[in-house]
């Protein structure tokens, strides 16, 4: 059999590595039109950062996993063609800011329809709103070259940072299909094979097609919704005295309830919550269902309100002026383990704070110096913006410490904050945003130091 990936990015790219590595009778092929991103993961230099996820791809590259710009040439080729590319939020037009931008997907399938001979399977990897498989199928119905076509839904459930651990033992492995019809069925039993060759046949789930879509913009929202309900409960925790992570660990015990997805923070981050709730928004409001739409909004709003509170916080506790002020900024990532900065709540935070004139030093372990300053909307250098190689080098002269990602690193136990301390003009600060630190150590140290839902 022969797969090809369109798209060779966070997603394409190590779930292709892992097909490949499981499945070293089939080749797959992971076309994307971006050559520098090409040229990286023939490197050694993956464009994406996963613990583990260079050994998976060089056990299979140049033996049954090749990544090429050659997209027609790939599409033309495959048996199976998975569809990896970005739906990003609408910037323009109707549903600007909510709804998904189909752009890349249908250009694609266009492609596909153009090229694609005998009996092609597609599959849609990327999160989608209900009922794209259709529009797909229209368009390669469109064609009449002879092609057959599939369309089945997969899509993934991976999280950044541990995404080899996620793809070689997944929870589940969810597959839309068709199965009224005799093809359907064999599409949808092509790619149950592909997956059964290392995950446990009861982790596969088959549905609908349109379930298999919901069901992934469903689970982002619930878990987007955990995060922003226990930030709601970290706002109540400071002016009550109360400590979130002991409710946590409270609630967290209830087995309905479940421990996992309670560490109150910054806000969540990443390419995926925002964007797949405000897309859940927009098709609410499509369908004619407003308080279902309200009522996700929520979720995108509290994570909105927990970023500018902290920023405001800062601004606060500094006297209610940071301007011309050195900040330290400890993580950039939108959460440890990664160099994806997408959607990251260091991203709102800096701003706030950059629009009241603070300095800020930046350190991160793993983003690249020309992402701060995209993301930070500046061009370098730029007098307001340091990048630092280590904490040490950025809290030198600080009046205040923030720490934004939840890298291991900073914690209390792997950083020295005495001589952070020490490196700082008084007094010193220390913004907990991830409740990494030991507080009450902190402030034995001396710094005037707060962390997320700590209530004194
Ligand atoms: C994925 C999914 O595809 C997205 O729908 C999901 O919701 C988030 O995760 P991801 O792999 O993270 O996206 O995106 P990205 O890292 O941006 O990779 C997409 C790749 O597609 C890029 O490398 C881009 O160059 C490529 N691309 C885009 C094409 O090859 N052709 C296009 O027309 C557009
Ligand atoms: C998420 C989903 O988990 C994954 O299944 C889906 O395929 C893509 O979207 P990802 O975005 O990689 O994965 O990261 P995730 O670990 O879910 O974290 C998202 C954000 O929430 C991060 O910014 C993280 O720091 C934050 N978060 C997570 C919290 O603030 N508190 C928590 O308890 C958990």
């Amino acid at each position: 059999m022969n797969i090809c990936c369109i798209g060779a990015g966070y997603v394409g790219g190590p779930t292709m590595a892992m097909i490949a590595r499981k499945c070293p009778d089939i080749t797959v092929k992971v076309v994307d039109i971006n050559k520098e991103r090409i040229d990286a993961w023939n490197s050694e230099a993956l464009p994406v950062f996963e613990p583990g996820l260079l050994e998976v791809v060089k056990e299979s590259r140049g033996r049954n996993l090749f990544f090429s710009t050659d997209v027609d040439g790939g599409i033309a080729w495959a048996d199976l063609i998975f569809m990896c590319l970005p739906t990003p939020t609408k910037t323009y037009g109707e549903g600007a800011g909510s709804a998904a931008d189909m752009t890349y997907i249908e250009i694609s399938a266009r492609r596909i329809a153009e090229l694609a001979t005998g009996d092609t399977i597609i599959v849609e990897k990327s999160t989608v709103p209900v009922r794209t498989a259709e529009t797909i199928r229209r368009i390669l119905e469109s064609q009449k070259n002879g092609a057959r076509f599939q369309v089945l839904s997969n899509p993934e459930f991976l999280a950044e940072g541990t995404a080899v651990a996620d793809l070689e033992n997944p929870d589940r492995v969810l597959i839309g299909g068709e199965s009224a019809t005799e093809e359907g069925r064999k599409a949808l039993q092509t790619l149950v094979d592909v997956y059964a060759r290392w995950v446990p046949r009861e982790r596969i789930v088959t549905t609908n097609l349109w379930s298999s879509e919901l069901s992934k913009l469903t689970a982002n929202a619930f878990l987007a919704q955990r995060v922003s309900s226990i930030n709601a409960m970290s706002a109540l925790c400071e002016v009550t005295g109360a400590d979130v992570d002991e409710v946590a660990a409270a609630i967290g015990r209830d087995k309905r309830i479940g421990p996992y997805f309670l560490h109150a923070s910054v806000g969540f981050g990443g390419s995926c919550f925002q964007k797949d709730v405000l897309n859940l928004v927009y098709l609410c409001g499509a369908f004619n269902l407003p308080e279902v739409a309200e009522y996700w909004r929520q979720v995108v709003k509290m994570n909105d309100y927990q970023r500018h509170r902290f920023a405001r916080k800062v601004l606060h506790a500094l006297f209610s002026t940071v301007s011309g002020k050195k900040i330290a900024v400890l993580g950039f990532a939108f959460k440890r383990d990664t160099n994806d900065t997408r959607e990251s709540s260091a991203i709102s935070i800096c701003r706030d704070l950059l629009e009241e004139r603070a300095k800020l030093a930046i350190h991160d372990p793993k983003v690249e110096r020309a992402q701060f300053f995209r993301d930070l909307g500046r061009k370098d250098p730029d007098p307001s913006i340091a990048i630092c190689k280590d904490p040490f080098e950025a809290a030198e002269g600080a009046d205040a410490i923030l720490i934004l990602t939840e890298w291991e690193q900073f914690r209390s136990k792997n950083l020295d904050y005495a001589k952070i301390f020490a490196l700082m003009r008084k007094p010193a600060f220390l913004f907990d945003g991830r409740n990494l630190t030991d507080l009450a150590k902190m402030r034995e140290i001396g710094f005037v130091a707060e962390g997320i839902g700590k209530g004194r």
